[in-house]
């Protein structure tokens, strides 16, 4: 039997994502949080490896830096298997898909991110590709086009997305685990910057990995960032040691409030609440006036802001709440 391939996902790409993938624990003992995701992930693996067959199909689905692409090389590594990646945009015909289901090996992980941008086409492809492991396929052209049954070996198919609505129901009917990611706790958070600061090598008092965890917005991807630019304020502006008042220092200096909102959050908060009273008012008209593109808003600002109770969803649009008029200290 070949031996199978331990996934590295520190294959380097730019430099931002070099570190952002240096930064990824590899295996579910080093995942921080999640943990709901975890034990049951946990389970299923052990009991799939037991059974000798793939893993039941994934779907991943959360707010953008929550861990999403860092779990399926998590779930690929305890699986012993390869990682095949892909994402929705990069499928542009139903040809780009089979092709990368052509390389899968029995067992492997196919992780298609942004799986909720699948063209239509493609994603049919998927139901029998996912059901039954085969797929058939048109070859040839005009009078000589026939199709052709093209089996494939049992597989495990991880798809991200920041909204399970965005799928559709029979694409998500077809997957046997529907995980949700959620925001990280600020005792997580913490984790996860001291982590970041070791691989970094970056002296960090607790106090300021405490005081980056609560101004990260619940998401990694954001403690790490913010991680970089409070060492590089520590560097310059002290003696390099992270404590509590750096990191107030550097975070104020972004622009990133005590609340861990940043710029964007801020002006759309603003907006809300100057222009339009304080709602309600659509999403639509909402991100036009903060220049932001409608998705953006709703998949990284918005979910925020509702769950630490500053805008509220109602059948008319979205509210500024009592606590996000005092936060930004309006009268109402
Ligand atoms: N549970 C975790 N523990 C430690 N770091 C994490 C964790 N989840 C995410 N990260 C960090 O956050 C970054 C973004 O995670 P990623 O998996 O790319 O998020 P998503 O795919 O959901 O957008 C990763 O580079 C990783 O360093
Ligand atoms: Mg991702």
């Amino acid at each position: 039997m070949e031996e199978k391939r331990f996934v590295d996902p520190n294959a380097m790409q730019t430099p931002e994502e070099a570190i952002e993938k240096s930064l990824r624990p590899q295996r579910l003992a080093q995942y921080i949080g999640q943990e709901t995701v975890k034990e049951q992930l946990a389970i299923y693996i052990k009991a799939a490896q037991a059974r000798e067959e793939a893993l039941d199909h994934v779907l991943l689905f959360g707010p953008p830096g929550l861990g999403k692409t860092t779990m399926a090389f998590v779930i690929a590594n305890e699986l012993e298997v390869n990682l095949r990646q892909t994402s929705g945009p990069a499928i542009e015909k139903p040809g780009d898909l089979v092709a990368v289901l052509n390389e899968l090996e029995a067992g492997d992980v196919l992780f298609i991110d942004e799986i909720h941008r699948l063209p239509r086409v493609a994603e049919e492809l998927l139901y029998s590709a996912m059901e039954d492991f085969y797929v058939d396929i048109m070859v040839g052209q005009g009078e000589s086009a026939h199709p052709v049954h093209f089996p494939l070996p049992p597989f495990t198919l991880i798809g991200a997305t920041t909204r399970a609505g965005m799928l559709s129901e029979p694409l998500r009917a077809r997957f046997g685990i529907i995980n949700h990611m959620e925001y990280y706790t600020n005792d997580e958070l913490q984790e996860v910057v001291k982590r970041s600061a070791e691989i970094f090598n970056v002296e960090i008092e607790e106090s300021g990995a405490f005081e980056i965890a609560r101004r990260s917005r619940g998401t990694p991807r954001i403690a790490n960032r913010l991680l970089k630019r409070v060492r590089d304020f520590a560097q310059i502006k002290s003696d390099g040691v992270i404590r509590q008042k750096q990191a107030d220092e550097a975070l104020t200096m972004l622009q990133v409030d005590r609340m861990g909102l940043d710029y964007v959050d801020q002006k759309l908060i603003r907006t809300l609440i100057k222009m339009y009273q304080g709602g309600p008012v659509g999403i639509g008209v909402l991100a036009v006036n903060i220049s932001e593109d409608r998705e953006t808003v709703e998949d990284m600002y918005e979910p925020y802001l509702i769950q630490i109770g500053f805008i509220r969803r109602t059948l008319r649009g979205r509210e500024a709440t009592a606590a996000a008029y005092q936060h930004f200290g309006y009268e109402r």
